[in-house]
């Protein structure tokens, strides 16, 4: 009998050993039929679940429920029987506001199982919704008599792997994502751990060893699994404990500032648990499980919320060639012995009204829609590093930064500003002002605000991932709807999908972005982001850096961007946002007009999409078709030497196109080499082969038009 034959009865013997084994064990199957997932109460009364591809685990059996705090009548843990379950089945295919498709599918087997804890009464359900691409499954408590009001102390799903797997993961923490991604065995996290959670671990890391969500995990089989939560609404975010000896990753709930880990009051229905599926890697990238998790969208007219590119005054902010603040005396200031208008100014403050104008026409003259400036409000000299509750009022201009005239310069020249709000952390500065801040928005034409959280919060003690964080975050993006503003938000907690419900929130950070190559990135960041961050919703990345000698901008930085210009070329394809920035300053665009052609031409709206190739840390191909046209354009990030060779088949058959390409030149070598490059323009149809090549850190682009 053929070896893997005989596996495959094993297991499927095994499996059915479990069904038996339990006897109230209800199963359930992907419409395709190739997962299943098995649901069942232990001897104890706890929930059990586990997941099969292909009839081999994907997860072994693993605990379900909750642990509360102070709770007399004990957890919600075990003593459940099934009180009545129940199937059925969902396709339906809806259309995104901004996407990667015109249209996504939605389909579905689900199981409701009600359970009843018998010596309490409590009632509590858990809901499975199995894809031909992964699970989804939360936990949903009806509103009943005996369970009102409750605290959780920790939660108790479990994820068992089969094995010693490969994970691509981040330290756990409760404040930030901005880590290098490693690639290691499960078993190997531990010893790693601290070596990696270098960002000001004391105050952000979770008290366990564990990890981040979205968790990419590739087995030796070559399964690849990723889990993370769909819907974080009034929750704390997930994050996962290992248990290193049994390949666990356990819950581990981000605390408040007393330790508490979640106040539910019944009805209520907990975020969903996901984990995707697939034995190949371009169906992680593709799927579209965690949007199709969260509710469809709650905003009536959309006519407003627009994609747009965007140029900022900011990369020059961060490269330390100009300054946010805008004065060095800001003692005088600050104890009234002068204000900012009598400040003697530093002379390299960067929102000023003739830099910003600057910007605009360049903007302008090359179609960019969008406009971002920080460092435009008074406050920044004293913003980071001492938790001060009342930092920014985010109405009062700097004296350089003449808004009214900037506001009707960027209207006559067809250019949307972007208003930046840096909270530095205090959100109750923030909420108190919030009303103010958004009306002012809008008297002034700004359509779009950019968030930012750094710094630890306040309410002291509160973490960016905890409950009142979640709240606060999804508070912003309703009120910011209410007054038809779109909102991308940096250092907020990770994205779980809500962009469906609120399309406003059209970007966020949550990771390391751009912003870290000033120091440096691992040469395959860009190839892991997309699995351990876009899982959730688009990043604002901030691509288009096409300068790298960072001394140039700033004779105190040696360091060089750690990329090529086909890998920032590249990742306007594989990084997908419709907010998409141009990051550069507009000389530098103007020194390199072969790779700002790219920049300028690539669409940020799109009618389909293609993931060609895809491997976790080595590389990402994908084919985007222009939203309504038939123009296609394809980008691939790399992190090691690579010749791709991409077939064209997605191309209408007979159609003749000319593909324009930029790649890495044979040489390029990220640091020493980086600017060598080659453009070239040759005709292709669906039956083209394209070789392209990257290098380390490297990538590709190619528009490809009919030629009508
Ligand atoms: C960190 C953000 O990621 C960055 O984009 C911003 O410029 C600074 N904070 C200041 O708000
Ligand atoms: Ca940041």
């Amino acid at each position: 009998m053929h070896k893997n034959l005989f596996k495959a009865i094993i297991l499927t013997f095994s499996i059915l050993m479990f069904t038996t084994w339990i006897s109230s064990a209800q199963e359930l199957s992907s419409p395709n039929g190739r997962l299943k997932t098995y649901f069942s109460v232990d001897k104890s009364g706890q929930p059990i679940y586990r997941l099969t591809y292909d009839n081999k685990y994907v997860v072994k059996d693993s605990k379900l429920g909750f642990i509360l705090l102070n709770d007399r009548i004990g957890n919600l843990t075990d003593g459940f029987n099934i009180i009545n379950t129940e199937t059925s089945s969902f396709d339906e295919t809806w259309s995104p506001v901004w996407g990667e498709e015109d249209t996504y599918r939605n389909k579905y087997n689900e199981l409701l199982v009600n359970l009843k804890q018998l010596g309490t009464g409590r009632e509590m359900a858990i809901r499975f919704r199995l894809f031909d691409d992964g699970l989804g499954f939360r936990y949903e408590f009806p509103s009943q008599k005996n369970l009102t009001y409750f605290t959780i102390k920790e939660e108790v799903t479990e994820f068992a792997m089969t094995g010693n797997h490969t994970a691509f993961w981040l330290p756990g923490d409760y404040d930030t994502e901005e880590y290098d991604v490693t690639e290691s065995r499960i078993s190997e996290i531990r010893s790693l751990y601290n070596k990696e959670r270098t960002y000001n671990a004391s105050q952000h890391g979770m008290d366990k060893i564990g990890v981040q969500t979205p968790l990419q995990l590739k087995t030796d089989d070559g399964l690849y699994i990723n889990i993370h939560e769909a819907a974080l609404i009034d929750f704390p975010a997930i994050n996962l404990e290992i248990d290193d000896n049994n390949f666990i990753f356990r819950t581990h709930l981000t605390p408040d500032a007393t330790g508490a880990k979640g106040h539910v009051q019944t009805a209520f229905n907990t975020p969903w648990r996901t984990i995707i599926v697939s034995d190949d890697a371009r169906d992680i990238l593709s799927s579209k499980l965690v949007y199709n998790l969260n509710e469809p969208c709650a905003i009536k007219d959309v006519s407003w919320i627009k994609p747009m590119k965007y140029m900022g005054v900011w990369w020059e902010m961060i490269t330390g060639k100009t300054h946010w603040s805008y004065t060095d005396d800001f003692f005088s200031v600050q104890i009234g012995k002068s204000d900012y208008k009598n400040a003697k100014p530093h002379g390299r403050h960067g929102a000023n009204t003739k830099n910003v104008m600057r910007y605009i026409d360049f903007a302008s003259k090359n179609g960019i829609k969008g406009m971002l400036v920080e460092g435009w409000n008074i406050g920044w000299e004293d913003w980071f590093g001492h938790q001060k509750d009342y930092v920014f009022d985010f109405v009062t201009p700097y004296p350089d930064f003449d808004l009214p005239r900037i506001r009707d310069y960027a209207k006559s020249k067809g250019v949307k500003m972007i208003m930046h709000h840096e909270t530095s952390g205090s959100i109750r500065n923030y909420e108190r002002h919030l009303d103010k801040a958004f009306s002012f928005m809008k008297t002034n034409g700004y359509d779009a605000v950019k968030t930012g959280y750094v710094g630890n919060i306040i309410p002291y003690g509160e973490y960016h991932y905890g409950q009142w964080l979640v709240n606060h975050y999804m508070y912003v993006v309703k009120k910011a709807a209410e007054y038809k503003i779109m909102v991308n938000a940096h250092e907020a907690v990770h994205m779980t999908g809500l962009s469906r419900t609120y399309p406003n929130l059209l970007s966020q950070e949550s990771a390391k972005g751009q912003e870290f190559q000033t120091s440096g990135n691992k040469l395959n960041h860009l190839t892991l982001l997309p699995f351990t961050r876009l899982i959730g919703g688009p990043m604002d990345y901030t691509p288009g850096i096409v300068m790298f000698d960072l001394k140039k901008l700033n004779p105190n930085n040696h360091n060089m961007v750690q990329t090529t210009i086909c890998n920032q070329l590249g990742s306007y394809l594989t990084m997908y946002t419709p907010l998409q920035m141009a990051a550069d300053l507009p000389e530098h665009y103007e020194a390199e007009p072969r790779a700002f052609e790219f920049i300028k031409d690539v669409p940020v709206m799109w009618s389909e999409s293609k993931y060609l190739e895809a491997e976790p840390g080595r590389y990402i191909s994908v084919a985007r078709r222009e939203k309504g046209k038939r123009n296609w354009y394809i980008g691939n990030v790399s992190g090691v030497n690579r010749v791709s060779a991409i077939k064209l088949d997605f191309l209408e058959p007979g159609v003749k196109y000319e593909a324009k390409i930029w790649q890495d030149g044979k040489d390029a070598k990220v640091g020493s080499n980086p600017y060598d490059y080659t453009v070239s323009v040759r005709k292709v149809s669906s039956k083209t082969i394209l070789k392209l090549n990257a290098v380390e850190g490297g990538g590709w682009a190619v528009s490809i038009k009919p030629i009508l």
